[in-house]
């Protein structure tokens, strides 16, 4: 990859093209529970800039930057009150829109007010997230319509977590299959699965063999490999665009998840999935002592500090070596690090906050890799050159039953009509708003 690709691919802050691309998409970034009614501000940042999250008297979420129009005064210091905050520093007041609904400081009769205005962005609510949309599209786009987004509320898993990396190389790890008989599985043998499971097959083949293609709304792999005599074990899985992933962990017809790699700035990325509850991946692990190092938990630090990449910590980090246990890889798991998440989070991070692509060599297994960022690039040439809506955006019905995971089929069947009859009889739990 050429340097300036890398570059491109990226940074995403204002005025560079992948941020542009990345400012047409809304992002889930906080839980809304985060946010309480009349309460503290939440600092976070999206696509590197500062913001502040505030819920108002009326229960609505303004999002705002945080540096008071008058004198740079932070907000995030400011009173939330009866319907705005208010800058403590000589009192003017903020609604979620960003107006300025009052200026004590000056006199009643000038109209100074009615011309101050904070940068505001558009803010949404939907399965218990608060999604955020910092592009200039009038009217709003509608939130993608993934499977996760029609779950009802006790249906719904949400898991996040900050991961100290570029969005990019964090989304690469989650459609590069080849590492899951390694990273994950490396120490975990055939014997531990039930024996006609998908991942029975994947702990005996651990060199696949794949078909990569663009899809409507980004790209999508095949990975198959022997099952029986007459049959292949499919794992098929997405990349949505602009930063959403769909791993196969579980059966191509009622696997619902999507997860999205958010671009905090260009050092940081949140991980924010969104799943069928109770589905887990790798359900058909047997239990026992082999399996030790693979649950899925996350341990967030206790007292993280309110800064605006203190959300969503998690203990086992970078500055701890992850709590790397060299006894465990010598005996019990392949890398000594407990959980499929942290083993990403350690490798993903381990790359540098921006991975030197320049530096790399890529083989067969890593088609996905390189199709999805030669998607990206040109979803971000064709908007800044042309205009061009990146996909999603202006038809966010394309997300709609859009599933990953695994099939085993006859080897003379073909895997994208598969694929396709799965979609037209997916399955979904009970209570879903289809
Ligand atoms: S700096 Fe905020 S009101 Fe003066
Ligand atoms: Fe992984």
């Amino acid at each position: 990859m050429r340097t300036a690709d890398n570059e491109l691919l990226t940074r995403v802050g204002p005025d560079t093209p992948m941020g542009n691309l990345m400012r047409q998409y809304w992002f889930p970034i906080l839980k809304s529970d985060e946010v309480k009614q009349d309460g503290s501000p939440v600092r976070f940042r999206l696509l590197g800039e500062d913001l502040l999250a505030f819920r108002d008297s009326n229960g609505k979420v303004g999002i705002i930057e945080p540096y008071c129009p008058h004198r740079n005064a932070d907000l995030y210091f400011g009173r939330n009150e009866e319907c705005g905050i208010r800058c403590v520093y000589h009192g003017w007041k903020f609604d979620i829109d960003g107006n300025c609904v009052d200026m004590p400081s000056e006199p009643p009769e000038t109209d100074f007010k009615h011309k101050v205005k904070i940068k505001s962005y558009a803010a949404k609510e939907k399965i218990g997230m608060i999604w955020v949309y910092m592009g200039q599209r009038n009217p709003l786009p509608d939130l993608p319509d993934f499977d996760s987004m029609r779950l009802s509320e006790d249906k719904i898993s949400i898991r996040i977590a900050l991961r100290e990396c570029n969005y990019l190389q964090s989304l690469e790890g989650d459609i590069d299959t080849a590492h899951l008989g390694f990273l994950h599985l490396g120490s975990v043998g055939a014997t531990s699965f039930d024996k006609t499971s998908g991942e029975h097959y994947l702990s005996q083949n651990k060199a696949p063999r794949y078909k990569v293609i663009d899809t409507e709304c980004g790209t999508m792999y095949g990975a198959y490999r022997e099952a029986e005599e007459d049959t292949y074990y499919w794992r098929v899985a997405r990349f949505c665009m602009p930063c959403w992933t769909m791993p196969p962990g579980g059966n191509l017809l009622d696997h619902i998840i999507v997860r999205a790699w958010i671009p905090i700035d260009d050092h940081n990325s949140m991980f924010v999935s969104l799943s069928e509850a109770g589905g887990k991946p790798l359900d058909n692990l047997k239990s026992g002592a082999a399996l030790k190092g693979i649950g899925m938990g996350l341990n967030y630090v206790e007292n993280p500090g309110t800064g605006y990449l203190d959300r969503w910590k998690l203990v086992e980090n970078r500055s701890n070596d992850y709590l790397i246990d060299r006894e465990m890889q010598k005996t019990e798991s392949f890398t000594g690090v407990q959980g499929i998440h942290l083993q990403d989070q350690m490798i993903t991070e381990s790359m540098g906050v921006i991975e030197d692509r320049t530096k790399e060599h890529l083989g067969t297994s890593d088609q996905m890799i390189t199709t999805t960022r030669r998607r990206l690039i040109k979803a971000a040439k064709d908007f800044e050159k042309k205009g061009t809506a990146p996909p999603g955006v202006d038809n966010p019905e394309i997300f709609h039953k859009i599933r990953s995971g695994g099939m085993i089929i006859n080897r003379d069947l073909d895997w994208l009509d598969e694929v396709q009859i799965r979609k037209d009889t997916a399955v979904w739990p009970e209570g879903s708003d289809i």
